[in-house]
């Protein structure tokens, strides 16, 4: 797992700091637990992963979208929250790359103003990456903790995306030792430990050389495939005034509908002509955008992308 997580993200470190739990959302659970108080702050992008916000609200901590744009989470507003707010935040907790629900990733530059302005109030960064090896193009980015000047950033990997989500086989680096006991405590009263017969899975499977790898270029190339029918399929059926991301890995892309539209009436609509896509309201923290969808291109065959591109824009032009 170290020499794997220097490979992938430039992240140094030793076994001692890892803890394998069950599955990345059990981490984000024990984090919630360690760190988060009543009516504390986490900051995040927004939209944002609908299950950290669930563990986040589980022990009433309080989440605060920042705006974020194609390029991730602004750096400004970041700051500007920062100096701002009179409570500081306990967490930022961010999905860099080929983010749940939008496909966005931050931007390179942004990613060391991000680490700077976090180290300045020691804000502790929770780097949350299940999709960061499904890159599609464009060179790995480092994990945020890797950036020079980097203080208190949490890294979490999983090999739902990669392997199989049944595993329930996850990492979480936590270099500071005191909130590390805290957090295998936690775990221990929790589960005791992560199954050992998946864990001894997935160590079979990657201790073989270059076997990881050349599964993960597979998904890469399956997966490529299908978002760029799936972008071809957007441009070709959907109604003027709408958009959407054009992610470079992961598994999901963004839609917005012209203004008006309420995504979540729409699925039912939808569902009468046996389509489904997952409303974007939920994501959002604070006041939704009603008018978003989260779409997966890597799960349906190149025939039913197109076919179910199509009856949503039918849908959509009918009004
Ligand atoms: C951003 C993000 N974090 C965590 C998880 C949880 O993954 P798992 O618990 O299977 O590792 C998911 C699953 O979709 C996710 O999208």
């Amino acid at each position: 797992m170290c020499s794997h997580l220097a490979a992938t993200v430039g992240l140094a470190a030793t076994p001692d700091e890892i803890v394998i739990t069950s599955g990345s959302q059990q981490a984000l659970d024990l984090i919630a637990k360690v760190l988060l108080d009543p009516g504390d702050l986490v900051v995040t992008e927004n939209p944002a992963y609908l299950g950290a916000l669930q563990a986040f609200q589980a022990y009433e901590a309080r989440a605060v979208g920042l705006s974020s744009d194609e390029h991730g989470l602004q750096p400004a507003a970041l700051l500007a929250f920062l100096e701002s707010s009179p409570v500081r935040p306990k967490l930022l907790y961010l999905i860099p790359n080929y983010q749940n629900p939008t496909g966005v990733s931050l931007a390179a530059p942004r990613r060391a103003e991000i680490v700077a302005i976090a180290a300045r109030f020691a804000l502790p960064v929770l780097e949350d990456d299940p999709y960061g090896a499904l890159r599609f193009s464009g060179a790995a980015l480092p994990a945020l903790g890797a950036f020079p000047g980097a203080r208190d950033c949490l890294y979490l990997g999983t090999s739902s995306k990669i392997l199989a989500p049944g595993l329930r086989v996850a990492w979480l680096v936590v270099k500071d030792r005191a909130l590390r006991e805290k957090i295998t405590t936690a775990k221990q009263a929790a589960d005791l430990h992560t199954s050992s017969f998946t864990q001894r899975i997935v160590h079979h499977y990657v201790q073989q050389p270059g076997v990881l790898d050349a599964h993960v270029a597979t998904l890469c190339e399956v997966y490529r495939n299908r978002r760029d029918v799936m972008l071809a399929a957007l441009t070709r059926e959907l109604p003027a005034g709408c958009t959407w991301t054009q992610p470079t890995g992961g598994l999901f892309l963004w839609v917005t509908l012209p203004a008006g539209h309420d995504t979540t009436d729409l699925l039912h609509i939808a569902a009468r002509e046996k389509i489904a896509f997952v409303p974007g309201a939920p994501f959002w923290v604070g006041e939704p955008v009603r008018n978003t969808l989260r779409l997966n291109f890597s799960n349906a065959t190149d025939a039913r992308i197109n076919e179910g591109l199509a009856r949503l824009g039918t849908i959509l032009r009918r009004g």
